[in-house]
């Protein structure tokens, strides 16, 4: 399941970020795997550029905060974000997966379960460059607005298509999820969505709303994984 979190930054925090990517010093990637790297053709900020830990850490703030996101991910571990760049001549990214081990800096691994990308350009700064999701029930495309965020498992094949004029400048990151399983994510989300709806409806007490709370964070301590 693939879902779409709308103003994931500040108005201040995406203009920021912006400024920030303009001063980067922009190079051809090679972060992806054997094939991925093949189809490859966008520019990404190396490791060690001056603008990163800025960077990385307003996109860290803004995701930390956000509710929906720990609701639909439950991450327990994220790689730090990246920032890619996509230009008529850098246009596209083909059709891939996204590798199943990263590693962190610390030198453990990381299982990619959730890959995601936070937009930083608004659909109208370039022609192309949709993100398109190959998800059992069919394909889907996404050119999100600046300061929203997609999510989506890992495991899909994606791809971005070429871009034919402008910019699209993104942040993509990968989390590693307390629940492994996407199907028993989507369930855990969709049980604490119908849950924070109810409560809104008839407050916090309702016996039987105690008991679906607690049916939703027993089945998270079954499925849970750390
Ligand atoms: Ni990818």
């Amino acid at each position: 399941m693939m879902i779409v979190i709308e103003e994931v930054l500040t108005r201040d925090e995406l203009a920021r970020l912006r400024s920030l990517a303009q001063q980067a010093p922009w190079q051809t990637g090679v972060s992806a795997g054997t094939q991925a790297r093949e189809v490859k053709h966008n520019l990404q900020i190396p490791e060690g550029a001056e603008v990163l830990p800025e960077m990385r850490a307003l996109v860290l703030q803004a995701l930390n905060r956000n509710r929906l996101l720990f609701s639909a991910a439950l991450p327990l571990k994220l790689r730090p974000p990246n920032f890619n760049r996509y230009t008529p001549e850098h246009p596209n990214y083909g059709w891939h997966i996204d590798n199943t081990v990263r590693w962190l800096p610390d030198g453990t691994a990381l299982r990619t379960d959730l890959s995601a990308t936070l937009f930083l350009s608004d659909p109208g700064e370039y022609e192309g460059g949709e993100l398109t999701i190959r998800e059992p029930l069919g394909a889907r495309a996404i050119r999100g607005a600046a300061g929203s965020l997609v999510v989506y498992p890992s495991g899909l094949l994606h791809e971005v298509s070429a871009v034919t004029r402008g910019e699209r400048l993104a942040c993509y990151l990968f989390m590693q999820s307390l629940v492994k399983d996407a199907e028993q994510r989507r369930l855990l989300h969709e049980l604490d969505l119908a849950l924070i709806s109810l409560r809104r409806r008839l407050g916090e007490n309702e016996p039987e709303l105690v008991t679906l709370t607690g049916t939703y964070h027993n089945l998270l301590r079954r499925w849970t994984e750390t």
